[in-house]
């Protein structure tokens, strides 16, 4: 037996169209699920963005104030797709109307609105997923059971590096992004905060890391009109960009693992080069985000000139064979947002967590307050374990 789900998306921006195709794709791909999402409402302050949205995803209805979600009894589950200076009050208000919350990294901009958050969707006994998508890449799950298993040995030290150049055009829109109050941090909530996620995915707990930060780039031109994702703007008056184009970070793990993680959002030449390289005793194992659904792997007791295999994932290997019938048939983004949105509604239908949660959102948001802390003392700084 198969329930409808009334959904809504609120923020119908880049994310917020990825959510709703995510919602429309998942029973195609995941059909033991047991409830069938149906979009009820899109909630979008642009001017006619929602009413487009609703034309072309079959809303039911629309909004420009975001409460209306909150009180509308035909919702039972909510992307929280909007600006991250918007994700406390929002998921606080969805979590206390009884709604079930799907909402996006880095969750607020410190990780006092992630707790915030976290606490809010405890206190109502409700779901809360969030959008760590790289962590479902099925290659990420392999590296996490190799690593789990041993087969690289004992994990001695990783990098995980997030570049790209979605910022590094000279004419990149002065939007949300940039400014403290509604963006928050820059790189660091924006990329760094996938790669504080993964690291802490595939090695366990960092307790303590040296930060340094930069910004490039520090004035760019006012969008004399609506922007979505990266936008363009010229001829608008400039301001200065507010947050960090660039971090670079030790890192040390609880594990007594070593680590060094690196983000910047103006690396031209870099198109989403995201990755990491996990190093063990016996063992490494590589990830490129290009080339999701492949791993480099060498394993053996070679030690010294032992080679590297690619292994490219299948079925069997995370949830690759929902959406391919044999390795090396290529998914995509987002595939990993179909996924993030199976496991989202298997935990609203069974009551328990499935995929990245709040607490996930707080681990992350904290290992960044104590980068951006780090950077401002120019010193090593412990981050504050698990409450
Ligand atoms: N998981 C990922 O890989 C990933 C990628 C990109 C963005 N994100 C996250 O998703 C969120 C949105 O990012 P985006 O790139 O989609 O941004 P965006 O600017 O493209 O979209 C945001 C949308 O929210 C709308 N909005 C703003 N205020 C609103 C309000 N009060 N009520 C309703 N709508 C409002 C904007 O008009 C816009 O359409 C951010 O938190 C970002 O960090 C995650």
């Amino acid at each position: 037996m198969v329930d409808a789900l009334g959904v809504a998306v609120v923020g119908f921006g880049w994310m917020g169209r990825v959510h709703t195709q995510a919602y429309a794709r998942v029973v195609h791909h995941f059909p033991g699920l047991p409830l069938r999402p149906e979009p009820v409402v899109v909630a979008e302050e642009v001017p006619g963005r929602a009413e487009e949205a609703a034309a072309q995803y079959g809303f039911a209805s629309t909004t420009r104030d975001w409460r209306d979600v909150a009180a509308d009894p035909r919702v039972r589950a909510v992307s929280i797709t909007a600006p991250n200076f918007l994700h406390r009050e929002i998921g606080v208000a969805m979590a206390e109307a009884g709604k079930h919350i799907w909402i996006e990294k880095p969750v607020g901009l410190t990780a006092e609105d992630a707790r915030a958050v976290a606490d809010a969707v405890a206190k109502a006994g409700v779901q809360g997923a969030v959008g760590f998508n790289y962590r479902n890449a099925p290659a990420v799950e392999a590296a996490r059971d190799l690593i789990a298993s041993g087969g690289i040995g004992r994990v001695t030290h990783a990098r995980v590096r997030l570049f790209s150049d979605y910022a590094a055009h000279p004419e990149g829109a002065l939007t949300w992004r940039y400014e403290r109050e509604r963006g928050g941090s820059g790189v660091l909530g924006d990329l760094a905060s996938h790669g504080a996620d993964l690291a802490r995915f595939l090695l366990g707990d960092i307790t303590s890391l040296s930060a340094d930060t930069a910004v490039f780039l520090p004035e760019r031109a006012r969008p004399t009109g609506a922007t979505a994702g990266h936008s363009r703007a010229s001829g608008g008056e400039m301001g200065a960009v507010e947050n960090e184009d660039y971090v670079n970070c030790l890192l040390r793990f609880a594990s007594g693992a070593r680590g060094v993680l690196e983000a910047c959002r103006v690396s031209v030449g870099e198109q989403n080069n995201y990755g990491f390289e996990v190093h063990g005793t016996e063992g490494a194992v590589f990830w490129d985000f290009r080339r999701m659904n492949e791993l480099g792997v060498s394993r053996g007791t070679g030690y010294q000139d032992q080679p590297v295999s690619t292994v490219y994932v299948g079925p069997g290997d995370g949830e690759f064979g929902a959406f391919q019938p044999g390795a090396a048939n290529a998914m995509g983004y987002d595939d990993l947002k179909v996924i993030e949105a199976y496991r989202f509604l298997r935990s609203v239908a069974e009551g328990v967590p499935y995929g990245a949660t709040l607490a996930d959102a707080v681990r992350s948001a904290t290992v960044l307050d104590a980068m951006a802390r780090s950077a401002e003392e120019r010193a090593w700084v412990t981050v504050d374990a698990p409450a």
